[in-house]
């Protein structure tokens, strides 16, 4: 028997493409079990505001193909305090929720879990992010996006650095972690990747540009993770020609594009399989877990497990990058 007969959803960090399906799955298989739901604006910062509203079937049409979020997001610095959870769970018990359901990346499963910890009150997690670096799931919600738009705009880098001749530095996101940034190299094709979890050596890299030269490879793309420890493309590309000298080289920040824009098929399945699985979860008494999706499964990792495990890109799949680069 289910306790659960009202929850709340929100998105909370950054946005992430598939987001609004996700929501959409969540809403629609409450629903389908009688449950009511409500969709809490700005993440964390919403439920301390108490900016709620009830969602129905018909809130959540024609969204599944939008980017962003429709409940749109933040990062709630008060939510990090004991007395901000507090107003939080005070406004959730005031609404009489009896379930949460939270989208996001692991900040949004740190609050998770001490809301639910402090309050016992049930909440399980999806994972929405473009970085892919949430452990307990092969994919997060906005990932497929992001690296398909990373690639289409290294194809169009593509073209005027071959028409040139030149070398380009192209920087895409993921602070902390390589995922865009090895994905986006091999689906570009491109020369070389620079990773924030791997220490790259410049002297090897000049080398082998040199070696590239030497066999008339006039011009390469080098994708760069903004987080990587020898500096963002400006810093690098700046490095680089202090060295090499007479090379022409450019640099592209790809940036927030690479957070917007219509979800790839593949993120609007994702995200509806995991919407509609973390519903299940809250009514099957399932909590403090988030939902993810490994080798066509569902599972459910504790969120202690998903926060304190690093996931990191495969070494098979950086050894492969390297054997079909330079
Ligand atoms: O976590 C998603 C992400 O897009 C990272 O790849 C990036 O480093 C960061 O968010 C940028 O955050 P903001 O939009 O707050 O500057």
């Amino acid at each position: 028997m289910s306790n659960i007969n009202r929850i709340a959803v929100l998105s909370s960090g950054g946005d992430a493409p598939g987001m609004n399906a996700a929501i959409r799955a969540v809403v629609r298989t409450a629903i389908y079990h009688n449950v009511k739901v409500f969709g809490v604006n700005r993440g964390y910062e919403g439920l301390i505001t108490g900016d709620v509203k009830q969602l129905l079937k018909s809130d959540v049409a024609n969204i599944i193909h939008k980017g962003g979020t429709i409940l749109k997001t933040a990062r709630s610095e008060k939510f990090r305090t004991p007395e901000g959870r507090k107003e939080a769970f005070e406004f959730l018990s005031a609404f009489e929720i009896d379930g949460l359901v939270v989208i996001g990346g692991d900040g949004t499963y740190t609050g998770a879990k001490f809301l639910t910890e402090e309050y016992d009150i049930p909440v399980v997690g999806i994972p929405g992010t473009i970085d892919n670096d949430i452990f307990g799931t092969d994919y997060t919600i906005g990932f497929d996006t992001a690296i398909n738009t990373a690639v289409e705009a290294v194809d169009k880098i593509r073209d005027t650095a071959d028409s040139h001749s030149r070398v380009f530095f192209i920087e895409v996101m993921g602070r902390h972690s390589g995922y865009i940034a090895l994905y986006t190299g091999i689906g570009s094709g491109s020369s070389y990747i620079f990773l924030p979890e791997e220490e790259n050596s410049l002297d090897e890299f000049c080398e082998l540009l040199k070696k590239a030269n030497r066999r008339n490879k006039l011009f390469n793309l080098v994708i760069v993770a903004e987080g990587n420890s020898n500096g963002g493309a400006q810093e690098l590309s700046e490095k680089v020609k202090d060295r090499l000298g007479d090379v022409d080289i450019k640099n592209t920040v790809i940036g927030h594009l690479q957070r917007g824009g219509s979800p790839t098929a593949s993120d609007r399945i994702l995200a509806s399989k995991m919407g509609y699985y973390a519903v299940n979860a809250l009514i099957g008494n399932k909590s403090n877990v988030a939902i993810g999706i490994v080798n066509s499964q569902v599972a459910y990792t504790p969120f202690i497990d998903a926060i304190t495990n690093k996931k990191d890109p495969e070494n098979h799949m950086i050894e492969m990058a390297e054997i079909l680069s330079l």
